[in-house]
């Protein structure tokens, strides 16, 4: 979409075509077009209408109906942050005390409407014309919010000793430029010298700020975390979405965190939750009753220890975020299984355990082990009336199967 383009979509004529349109419906796009430029509307408006739509609908896994009231372009709502994350950073730069945010390089603006809805003053600039327009009209609903075309480089903050209301945050952007997937999408970068605003500029804006935030990939190295700072990967519904530089007033607890998220709670875990945790690694032959598997944000972290800790078990290898435990304890951000059985990986024992059990439907999962989970149960051939859940993981160094049930 060009910036005339979006102009005109915003326009009387556009915004009213847009308005008129039905939900989505992917197989009736076409002929929906076909009318449309039937009834005088010019092609490009109809097709910028209809991406629009589309979009939309797209867009409701992240931000519910609201997305309905929303614009959006491809690459910006693939980048932009899920509702229930952006209400967490905005959360955090507030009880840190901020009261006005510089969103240096806003996208589609989901981070900044969050921002907004917190109550906050927030300053938002995208150095692409298009994605700034798309912003500025996801911030109209919000009197104390505004974005415009500049570049993070260009913004003048307030000097952070007189304003120690005033937070920065980023996202930079993790795309290669001109280089483009099937979809049109530009490719996800993870090197910390490919962010747009720079690595450099991000530093030092978090740094002389006296509260801020970055996004990163949740790849980011332990090792690249600066000194001071809070690392924080969250999880939502399981899967790692990012991890988090707090900065300054917003680095509550410095060192690494996890945050797990689903629709229902929010929990965190930190560094000082593992220290102190057992090192030792379990033995296949004194596995316990029970089996914790933590949230991979919490993998992600290398806060194992914290689980360890929590549960007063082992880890079933160094790092794997398995732990068994005599105890049953409630761990929200942790699954829990009961132990069946635990025997070393061997196909051909474990088909006879399928078939000793009668087991029809079989849950294979792998945590830490090199093995093709379907090709694994082709070999073994469950047949049966009764359902199990095997775990292929590592158990001391040697690789091992174990035989589990879930537990709520
Ligand atoms: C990952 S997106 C931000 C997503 C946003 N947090 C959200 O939730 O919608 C990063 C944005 O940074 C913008 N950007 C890249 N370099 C920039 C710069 N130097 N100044 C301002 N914006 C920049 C890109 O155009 C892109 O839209």
């Amino acid at each position: 979409m060009t910036p005339a383009l979006l102009a005109r979509l915003l326009s009387g004529e556009g915004a009213a075509l847009l308005a008129s349109l039905p939900p989505y419906d992917e197989a009736a796009a076409f002929t929906l077009a076909d009318r449309l430029r039937a009834d005088g509307f010019d092609p490009d408006l109809v097709a910028a209408a209809l991406t629009q739509s589309r979009l939309r609908a797209r867009a409701e896994r992240k931000f519910g109906a609201a997305a309905h009231s929303m614009l959006f372009t491809v690459d910006g709502l693939e980048q932009a942050t899920r509702r229930q994350i952006a209400q967490l950073h905005a959360r955090r730069l507030s009880d840190s005390g901020a009261r006005q945010v510089f969103d240096l390089g806003c996208g589609v603006g989901a981070d900044a409407r969050a921002f907004a809805t917190a109550g906050l003053r927030v300053t938002a600039v995208d150095a692409d014309e298009v994605t700034a327009g798309v912003a500025e009209f996801n911030l109209r609903p919000f009197e104390h919010a505004r974005a415009r075309c500049d570049l993070a480089e260009n913004v003048a903050i307030p000097d952070q000793q007189l304003a120690r209301d005033v937070a920065v945050w980023l996202d930079p952007a993790r795309r290669t430029p001109g280089v483009s997937d099937m979809q049109g999408r530009t490719r996800r970068t993870f090197r910390l010298d490919q962010l747009a605003p720079s690595w450099d500029l991000v530093r030092e804006l978090c740094a002389g700020a006296a509260t801020a935030g970055v996004k990163l990939s949740p790849s980011f190295a332990h090792a690249q975390i600066p000194p001071g700072t809070q690392a924080q990967w969250t999880s939502y519904e399981g899967e790692v979405l990012e991890c988090v530089l707090w900065w300054n007033n917003a680095a509550w607890d410095a060192g690494r965190s996890a945050v797990v998220v689903s629709d229902q709670f929010a929990y965190e875990v930190l560094e000082r939750d593992a220290a102190g945790a057992n090192p030792e690694t379990a033995r296949l032959d004194r596995m316990h009753g029970y089996l914790y598997e933590a949230d991979r944000a919490v993998i992600r972290a290398g806060l194992s220890g914290a689980l360890v800790r929590r549960v007063d078990g082992v880890e079933l290898d160094t790092g794997v975020g398995i732990v068994t435990s005599p105890r049953e304890v409630l761990v929200p951000w942790a699954k829990k299984y009961a132990v069946i059985d635990a025997i070393p990986f061997n196909v051909k024992a474990l088909r006879s355990w399928v078939r000793d059990h009668r087991i029809g439907r079989l849950t294979i999962k792998k945590k830490g082990a090199s093995v093709d989970p379907e090709q694994l149960r082709r070999q073994l051939r469950p047949r049966g009336d009764n359902d199990a859940t095997i775990l292929v993981t590592r158990v001391g160094g040697a690789q091992a199967v174990l035989m589990l049930s879930p537990l709520r």
